[in-house]
């Protein structure tokens, strides 16, 4: 790996229910070197956001976890973890398709879309210590070589859209570009982050429909805080902040 820590620690397990719970349950008894990657071409129990599954293909897609020391980021700053990953999913699929061809974008909370279809997700589990975070799991799933998906809508791939990715190889560009984004981090180099971050997100300072407790509003994505939380600008310039599960897109 062309890493300096991201990877240079891989774990490849054939088969596992979940790399996110196995990479806990490690960390309940050992120390994992920062930036272990575990990975596997075989996932039975993929956990997802909203305690949705994450069903993936055998060996067709890149379904890892990276474990990181995260005793420097204060737990209401742990969105920026997600902000990196999503930018590196993002950056993954720019390396591979071209930009004025393909509209690649994320969606808040943690999801990568091409064309307004998910293509990947980003689930993020934190141990915490205090009022900081002690290590934390950033589990990603990106839909690469599937070519069919039942019972998920709105699900696309790289195979869909006509290219066949070498895992292994999309495995290491991954860590690059996730190693890229946790370094600004660690530097403290917020601005490069929110800027990226901002400049790519679906729907940003855009009126897009909501729907919110079943009603569907017109609002504007105004920012998203540290912690996560989407902060929604109705026409009359009033301002609404919401939680992950309290609002959904309608497409
Ligand atoms: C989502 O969009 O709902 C998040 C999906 C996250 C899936 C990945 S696959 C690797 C890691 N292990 C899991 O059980 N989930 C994450």
């Amino acid at each position: 790996m062309e890493t300096l820590f991201i990877g240079s620690n891989c774990i490849f397990l054939t088969e596992i229910d979940s790399t996110n719970s196995y990479a806990i349950e490690l960390l309940k008894n050992v120390n994992i070197i920062d930036g272990t990657i575990i990975h596997t071409h075989h996932q039975t129990k993929g956990r997802g956001q909203r305690g949705n599954a994450w069903v993936t293909e055998k060996a067709s897609n890149l379904t890892l976890s990276v474990v990181l020391n995260t005793h420097n980021i204060q737990a209401n700053k742990q969105f920026y973890l997600s902000k990196c990953a999503a930018l590196a999913c993002y950056d993954l699929m720019a390396h591979y398709l071209n930009k004025s061809q393909y509209d690649i974008k994320i969606k808040w909370p943690n999801d990568i879309l091409v064309n307004k279809k998910k293509i990947g997700g980003i689930l993020i589990e934190n141990i915490y210590k205090g009022e900081n975070l002690k290590n934390s799991v950033i589990g990603v799933g990106i839909n690469l070589n599937q070519k069919h998906f039942e019972n998920v809508n709105n699900a696309t791939s790289l195979a869909q859209l006509g290219y066949e990715i070498n895992l292994n190889l999309a495995l290491e560009q991954f860590c690059k570009y996730f190693e890229k984004y946790i370094l600004l981090l660690r530097q403290n180099k917020l601005n490069v982050i929110n800027e990226l971050y901002f400049n790519n997100l679906y729907g940003y300072k855009a009126l897009h429909s909501f729907k919110i407790n079943n009603v569907i509003k017109q609002l504007k994505i105004d920012t998203v805080y540290e912690n996560g939380k989407i902060a929604l600008l109705d026409e009359n310039g009033l301002l609404f902040v919401f939680e992950n599960k309290e609002i959904q897109f309608v497409f």
